[in-house]
């Protein structure tokens, strides 16, 4: 969507995936769906170095309305879990320098039951616009598919008239795939990113699935992607329960590599050094806000070995290269034998990234760099290529 935003991937926290439709209050007051929850999250956000590194909307998702509209017919918050308003919440993220995001459905209902937006595309655009919120994830069910292009459409129209910037979070393709092959020209044209497959969870399991299905449709979802308009693989779950240090930066490599929006769905009041020092490695986000903002995609898999590869700016190239073998120990590759190599003509300097920073230094096409990847672990690296002139330079130094 040609609205200014999003011309990198969007990055910030979203509560869904770890906090999920908790209201019990009385029984959970630390973790149930409440301002509170987003306020120490934003406070979190600006004291433990996130938002310095790049993190910047927190984001609300489903079960925070009222299940009745007001007299007027706008939505509300729930009062007892939101007694200060959306509006005095958004003003208290923009007091700590982030943005807001708020969560609505095109359909009839949310898909947990509350409220949905049919009907009221515009009062409610407004009433977000009103609130001065700054993202809207627009959910897809309980709508009937085919009515799903003009229902997002509408939205996004609605939106741009209110005048505020808001940018604009679809599921549109994820509900039109089991019934048609979704136009991703006008997705585009209407959404800020859009999600394409199943929520993910916290298991490997669920990261492997969504690598599986984006490897498999690439041709289709990778050329739309760009600046103002992303695919998105959901949310990261990293520093929860489920995936292991190594899945963590495996999940952390692949979202960059496939220019996802980094929003992370975990507790940033708990949240160990490790986990943390990978979502905020400024090498990795990096690669996931090069201004070139392409896409990358998986390249080939051989020996249980997946490359994936993501062409930079400066015609610098990201390269992962995750170990698909879940059994025994860590296992090498000769970096020769990724195809991104082509570029290191006569030669590029590889930096590597993961599982730890190390220069690699200037490498020749026939390189004997092995990189020792753990089972559902990456090795990330990048490849500067040194031009020729830079090369005879060089050699007339030597
Ligand atoms: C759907 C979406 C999720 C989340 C839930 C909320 O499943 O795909 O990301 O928003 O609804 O009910």
């Amino acid at each position: 969507l040609d609205n200014g935003l999003a011309l990198t991937p969007t990055m910030g926290w979203l509560h869904w995936e770890r906090f999920m439709c908790n209201i019990d209050c009385d029984k959970d007051p630390e973790n149930c769906i409440s301002e509170r929850l987003y306020m120490q999250m934003a406070d979190m956000m600006v004291k433990e170095g996130w938002r310095e590194a790049g993190y910047e909307y927190v984001c609300i998702d489903d079960c925070w309305p009222s299940h009745q509209r007001d007299a007027q017919g706008r939505l509300q918050a729930d009062p007892k879990r939101f007694p200060g308003g959306i509006k005095k919440l958004a003003e208290y993220i923009h007091s700590k320098g982030l943005k807001l995001g708020i969560y609505a459905d095109v359909g009839k209902n949310t898909c947990a039951g509350y409220p949905g937006s049919l009907g009221h595309y515009e009062t409610d655009a407004q009433t977000f616009a009103d609130w001065n919120v700054d993202l809207l994830k627009f959910d897809g069910c309980f709508m009937d598919w085919t009515l799903l292009g003009e229902g997002y459409t509408n939205m996004s129209t609605a939106l741009n008239q209110t005048g505020r910037s808001i940018l604009y979070s679809c599921e549109w393709p994820l509900y039109e795939w089991p019934f048609k092959k979704p136009n991703y020209t006008a997705i585009r044209e209407t959404c800020n990113h859009w999600r394409n497959y199943n929520d993910v969870d916290d298991s490997w399991s669920s990261i492997k699935s969504i690598l599986d299905w984006t490897a498999s449709h690439q041709d289709t979802i990778v050329p739309p992607a760009g600046p103002g308009g992303w695919n998105d693989p959901d949310m990261l779950v990293i520093g929860n329960f489920g995936l292991s240090h190594d899945q963590q930066e495996s999940q952390m490599a692949l979202w960059a590599i496939m220019a996802a929006p980094l929003l992370m769905s975990n507790d940033l009041r708990h949240i160990c050094p490790r986990s943390k020092g990978l979502l905020q490695n400024r090498r990795i986000i990096e690669i996931s806000q090069d201004p070139l903002g392409r896409q990358g995609f998986c390249t080939i898999k051989v020996d249980n070995f997946e490359v994936w590869e993501r062409p930079l700016s400066h015609k610098r190239l990201a390269v992962a290269v995750l170990n698909r073998q879940e059994t025994g120990g860590p296992r090498g590759l000769v970096i020769r034998a990724v195809p991104g190599w082509k570029i290191c003509d006569p030669q590029c300097n590889v930096t590597q990234i993961l599982p730890e920073y190390r220069e690699l230094g200037v490498q020749p096409p026939k390189s004997k760099v092995v990189l020792s990847v753990n089972p559902s672990g990456t090795a990330l690296v990048t490849l500067t290529p040194i031009s020729s002139r830079f090369n005879m330079y060089e050699l007339q130094k030597q």
